[in-house]
């Protein structure tokens, strides 16, 4: 009997699907997360290296009894769609490095995904519409043309023997490999992909945007098994170009058009007037800081608040000079005096207390004009975002880099009186899932 006939899988029911299985399948819409949904007899496969309007076989991946769904990779393009594309990487598809779902994607259409894995989380998370705020394409950002040599900071695992490489998707394995088309040829050419590095278990190659690349071995619990170099980045604001010297740990923006784009956007989107108070939640080493710094000028009033104490130092000497910055080494939960919260988590981790109600911290304003924020991926959470409505700010400008933890915060300040704005996406991680957006909340009763 020839495929056109029969086809693979076909007679087995959803039960069927375990680990091996193959099965072809009609390839519905894109889901965050670099997938695609498809069905077999009821049973939802999330497809990775697939486009919406494919049909494929699916091979499954990961199979839990009792789950509604599956995991799986398209290992055969049956009917392909018209945005594939060849891979640009060799160690990219079914069963190979995990870090880039969307090699097989023409860039314009990766865009376009993104934009509308992100409607599809604002609506089915937060309920909230966003036709005609959200532009139909992630926007490239300043200086991305490829989406090839971007990323400045990468880290490759270690193996057994010693070999660097990239681990495979949601697995342990170490995908050896002697290139990664998406990093910037200096983090390469430090040599990371070609020395052993046996006594390691993973090894972070660092491209700053000024002087040398460094390497960062580390060992368990990722610990530096040497001291961490310190590495200079430039970053053009609306007053000039201004630097940061931070520890090549630390966090930084990864694509070097991403620092430049967000400040461009978090201004535009924050309207700060001179004398306003603003507050800079998850302020890192003052990225976004020091230009809301330049904009409320010395009549106004900055709080950066930061867990990382080292982040702090960093952002204390990039705002040695702006005296009306003030920066508090605190998570923000605790500096507004709420009990640890856990945004990602439904329940808290077993052993782990969560501390009560402490004090507010002082530095904390009673309002504010502006609040930015740019939590990590798990969001600030619903008690975070109240006590940020409690500041009646009259804009709130969200920098998210995980568009369903956006939807939930946003669902919560839209509950608290705000109303969103303005929506923007930005595709700083070409060739991946991950997409950066920027969303703005005007408070509803302010003129
Ligand atoms: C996405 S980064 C943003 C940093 C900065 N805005 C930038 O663009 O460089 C998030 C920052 O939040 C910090 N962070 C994580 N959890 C935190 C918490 N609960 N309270 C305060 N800061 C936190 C991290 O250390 C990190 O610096």
């Amino acid at each position: 009997m020839s495929e056109q006939q029969r086809a693979v899988g076909e007679g087995l029911t959803g039960d069927d699907l375990l680990e091996g299985v193959e099965v072809d399948v009609e390839v519905e819409r894109y889901a965050h997360g670099g997938h695609c949904v498809a069905r077999h007899d009821g049973r939802v496969l999330f497809v990775r290296h697939t486009l919406p309007g494919e049909r494929v076989r699916a091979r499954v991946t990961e199979s839990t009894p009792g789950r509604s769904f599956v995991r799986a990779d398209a290992v055969e393009v049956l009917r392909a769609a018209p945005e594939r594309v060849e891979r640009r990487c060799g160690w990219s598809g079914p069963g190979l490095c995990g870090g880039c779902d969307l090699q097989h994607v023409e860039l314009a259409a990766q865009r376009r995904l993104k934009a509308a894995a992100v409607a599809a989380s604002m609506e089915r998370i937060g309920g909230l519409d966003v036709t005609g705020l959200l532009a139909p394409e992630a926007e490239p950002v300043a200086g991305d043309e490829s989406g090839l040599r971007w990323r400045t900071r990468t880290t490759f695992a270690v193996d057994d023997r010693g070999r660097p490489g990239l681990r495979a998707h949601r697995s342990h394995e170490i995908v050896p490999v002697d290139d990664c088309p998406i990093t910037v040829r200096p983090a390469l050419a430090t040599g990371v992909l070609e020395q052993d590095w046996e006594g390691a278990l993973a090894v972070t190659a660092v491209a700053p945007s000024v002087g040398d690349p460094v390497l960062v071995p580390v060992g368990e619990r990722g610990r530096p098994l040497h001291e961490v170099p310190r590495v200079t980045e430039a970053v053009a604001t609306p007053e000039g170009e201004r630097r940061w010297t931070i520890g090549a740990r630390g966090f930084w923006q990864v694509h070097p058009g991403a620092p430049a784009t967000l400040v461009s956007a978090v201004l535009e989107a924050a309207a700060v007037q001179p004398g306003d108070r603003v507050l800079d939640l998850y302020c890192g080493a003052g990225l976004l800081t020091l230009p809301l710094a330049e904009a409320t000028g010395d009549g106004g009033q900055v709080v950066g608040v930061e867990a990382a104490g080292p982040a702090v130092d960093d952002a204390r000497a990039a705002l040695a000079e702006h005296p009306w910055v003030a920066l508090v080494a605190s998570r923000v939960d605790e500096a507004f005096g709420l009990a640890r919260t856990d945004p990602g988590r439904r329940r808290p981790r077993r052993g782990r207390t969560r501390g009560g109600p402490r004090a507010r911290h002082d530095l904390l304003p009673p309002t504010a004009d502006v609040v930015v924020l740019d939590p990590p991926r798990e969001g600030a959470g619903a008690a975070v975002v109240a006590a940020i409505a409690d500041l009646r700010p009259r804009t709130v400008v969200h920098v998210a880099c995980d568009p369903a933890a956006l939807a939930r915060d946003a669902a919560a300040f839209v509950a608290r009186g705000y109303e969103l704005s303005a929506l923007r996406a930005f595709d700083a991680f070409p060739m991946t899932h991950h997409v950066e957006c920027v969303a703005t909340f005007r408070r509803a009763d302010a003129v």
